[in-house]
């Protein structure tokens, strides 16, 4: 019998530090009218002295108890995060330890398209049956390769963590999914450290992305729809990744999706990498927008460039 791979539970974890657009008027040249009516955003969470381990942790908890599978049932644990604690072991493998698990457990680098990346990766591992739940996690601290003195870069990106458990299932779960990267963009998005000797920090060509980011969103949505032999009609929700409220309103207008069915946490969780999907699911979940049945599209674009879409009945 096929097996689907469903998300049978959600958490997500943000640190407690808010830091609103009129707390970034007082060190950049920038207003929080500027930033809200370009972006979406009015204020961000950035992490005090926690690392992306520590924000994993609390989101993982959450999704576990939500599932309730007990660490020892965890059969593989994916992390995708860009801002790793260390250059080794994975974050994930750390992860496994505060968890009590004792499965395998990797890193997965796709920057914002992260989550997208890593889900349809634990889905290739339910459906041919080599594991029945998977801990799958987004998790960041982009605070830490910001630029702070970019008011370019610096009013966009936040640190949070999200985190689902997906389950065998035999009726249904991930129906589709579909992944691109095309490192030719490089330049566009990326971080200008020249080795592992140095760290470095965002820089980004953010017409460019803004462009890249609508087009390759909106022909992807579109393509995700007709393979399914659907219309954007049958979509409960869209939960997309949170870069831009203006990418996330283009997307939609494309696809005819009025924007009542978007989830959107960009006003106050900015933009939080490979997080940002799993967190906004977590909040639509727990306030009770999104029920069981419901079909969502995720989908996400990343630096330099990888983006993908999965569509599911959750
Ligand atoms: N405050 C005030 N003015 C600013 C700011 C700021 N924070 N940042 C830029 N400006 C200025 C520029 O200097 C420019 O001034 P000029 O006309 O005198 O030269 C003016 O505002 C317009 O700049 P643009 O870059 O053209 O502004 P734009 O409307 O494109 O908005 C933004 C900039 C918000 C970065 C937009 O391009 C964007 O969102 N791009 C996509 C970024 C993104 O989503 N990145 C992540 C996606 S992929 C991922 O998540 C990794």
């Amino acid at each position: 019998m096929k097996k689907y791979a469903r998300i049978t539970g959600t958490g997500s974890y943000l640190p407690t530090k808010v830091v609103t657009n009129f707390d970034l008027e007082k060190t950049l040249d920038t207003s929080d009218e500027w930033i809200t009516a370009r972006t979406g955003i009015k204020e961000r969470r950035i992490v005090t002295g926690q690392n992306t381990c520590d924000l994993a942790l609390e989101a993982s908890i959450k999704a576990l108890s939500m599932a309730k599978i007990e660490p020892e049932e965890i059969d593989l644990i994916i992390l995708s995060t860009t801002t790793p604690d260390k250059i080794f072991p994975a974050t994930a493998t750390m992860l496994q330890n505060r968890l009590g698990a004792s499965c395998p457990a990797f890193d997965l680098q796709a920057v914002c398209a992260g989550f997208v990346f890593a889900l349809t990766t634990a889905q290739q591992y339910i459906e041919n049956g080599s594991a029945k739940n998977i801990l799958v996690v987004g998790s960041e601290t982009m605070s830490k390769i910001v630029d702070w003195s970019d008011r370019s870069t610096a009013i966009l990106f936040a640190d949070g963590a999200g985190a689902v458990v997906l389950s065998a299932d035999n009726t249904t779960g991930i129906k589709h999914s579909k992944l691109f990267s095309d490192g030719s963009y490089l330049s566009s998005l990326h971080v200008n450290n020249n080795g592992i000797d140095e760290l470095g920090t965002i820089q980004m060509e953010g017409n460019e992305v803004f462009k890249i980011a609508v087009n390759r969103l909106s022909d992807l949505a579109e393509e995700t729809l007709n393979e399914c032999n659907m219309s954007s009609e049958d979509l409960t929700w869209m939960v997309p990744h949170q870069a831009n409220i203006r990418i996330i309103k283009a997307v939609a207008k494309r696809i005819k999706l009025p924007m009542e069915k978007v989830i959107q946490t960009l006003d106050k969780h900015g933009n939080t990498s490979a997080a940002s999907i799993p967190l906004a699911l977590d909040v639509g979940v727990r306030d009770g927008r999104i029920k069981k049945g419901d079909t969502l599209l995720f989908e996400g674009i990343g630096g330099g460039f990888s983006w993908g879409s999965v569509l599911l009945e959750y």
